[in-house]
């Protein structure tokens, strides 16, 4: 059954502040940064590669309002970043976060049993004092800590500005990253919760299970841990067994393991960012129409107005402290593993549970498409 506690019962080991960027691992780099801004309207903010000295790897870092999205393409198959490509296809690499000191929070984690990637490297230049460490977690991810407050440079050591020509673009209305969700294997859920809560010391914040989200044929198990001041919060799901296979295992069979399933991006209004998405090609999750009746029975009264969201085809939930607006893109790669997800919250900070049936069925009917299912 649910569980959702809004208490904080973890320990701040070291302040985990927000969520600093996200990393992918991309085949090309160039041309996923079109896609992203064209798409999600990103902004060309940094650079590193041959021009700067960097003779193994390109990294493009795109900006949008408060969020970081870093694009790497290795150039070489010696590079580590082509095996991990080779395995996962494009994907998420790094879910890094802003700290005071990265040498802290990396030699924290560690004495609590994390398993450190990267030693802190700290940089003394003309644009300040800039810090990097690295933890791994699920799967071939890994969490950097950055600790950049006295770093006055765009991005990081070594990088530059990124000047690419103009795009055209409406206003997408992306404010921010605000949960990152990861998929586990089977029976492991409940190892990453303890992880999180004693590595980070992060709270659990949510808990449910195949008897609140599931259908005839498949269903899942997700928990959701959170910092103190609620900016990371990352649920974590594994399959539960159904008849046929779940969407989580479809995830974990081409995504060959663990790894992260979506981002969430913050919408300050979901109207203008899924009118300009959509405007712009993003491909979603088709919603059916019959989940618009009775709407405003399982939902109540919102600001917002039913024809238009039923037009958009955007997902409603609500909780005892508000409601929330989403929707969810299908898979950004031909491989079915990573997508993102638009929320607006209006007091919600759930993760639209009340969907997750209609989701589910969504999900499944483009899974049955794929020979998934
Ligand atoms: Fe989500």
């Amino acid at each position: 059954m649910a569980y959702i506690s809004t208490e904080w019962k973890g320990t701040e080991y070291f302040p985990i502040h927000d969520f600093h960027h996200v990393e992918y691992f991309v085949g090309n780099a160039k041309q996923a940064v079109h896609y992203y801004r064209s798409a999600f309207g990103f902004e060309p903010h940094a650079y590193c590669g041959p021009e700067t000295g960097v003779r193994d790897k390109v990294s493009y870092v795109l900006k949008k309002n408060k969020q970081y999205f870093v694009f790497t393409t290795p150039l070489s198959s010696d590079h580590p970043a082509s095996d991990w490509l080779k395995k996962h296809g494009d994907g998420i690499y790094d879910i890094a976060f802003s700290v005071d000191c990265d040498q802290t929070a990396y030699e924290s984690c560690v004495s609590r049993g994390a398993i450190g990637v990267d030693k802190s490297t700290f940089t003394s230049d003309e644009n300040g004092e800039y810090g990097i460490s690295s933890i791994q977690t699920y799967g071939d991810t890994i969490h950097s800590f950055i600790e950049d407050a006295n770093y006055n440079g765009l991005w990081a050591p070594g990088f530059k500005a990124l000047n690419l020509p103009d795009i055209f673009c409406p206003d997408t209305a992306l404010i921010t990253i605000d949960h990152i969700v990861g998929n586990v294997v089977e029976g492991k859920m409940d190892d990453w919760r303890e992880f999180y809560e004693k590595v980070f010391g992060f709270t659990t914040f949510v808990r449910f299970d195949e008897t609140d989200i599931s259908t005839q044929y498949s269903a899942l198990k997700s928990i959701v841990v959170r910092s103190k001041n609620w900016k990371v919060k990352m649920p974590i799901n594994e399959p539960a067994s159904g008849i046929k296979k779940s969407q989580i295992e479809e995830y974990l069979d081409f995504n060959e393991g663990p790894g992260v399933q979506h981002v969430a991006i913050l919408s300050d209004d979901i109207i203008k960012s899924i009118t300009a998405l959509r405007a712009n090609g993003v491909d979603f999750l088709d919603v059916p129409e019959t989940y618009y009746d009775n709407l405003e029975n399982r939902v109540g009264k919102i600001d917002e107005d039913m024809a238009t969201l039923k037009k958009l085809k955007i997902l409603v939930d609500r909780d005892e402290e508000g409601y929330l607006l989403q929707l969810f893109t299908k898979p950004l790669e031909d491989r079915p593993t990573l997508f993102i997800e638009i929320i607006q919250r209006k007091g919600s900070r759930g993760f639209g549970q009340g969907n997750f049936q209609a989701l589910f069925e969504s999900i499944e009917r483009e899974q049955e498409l794929r020979g998934n299912l």
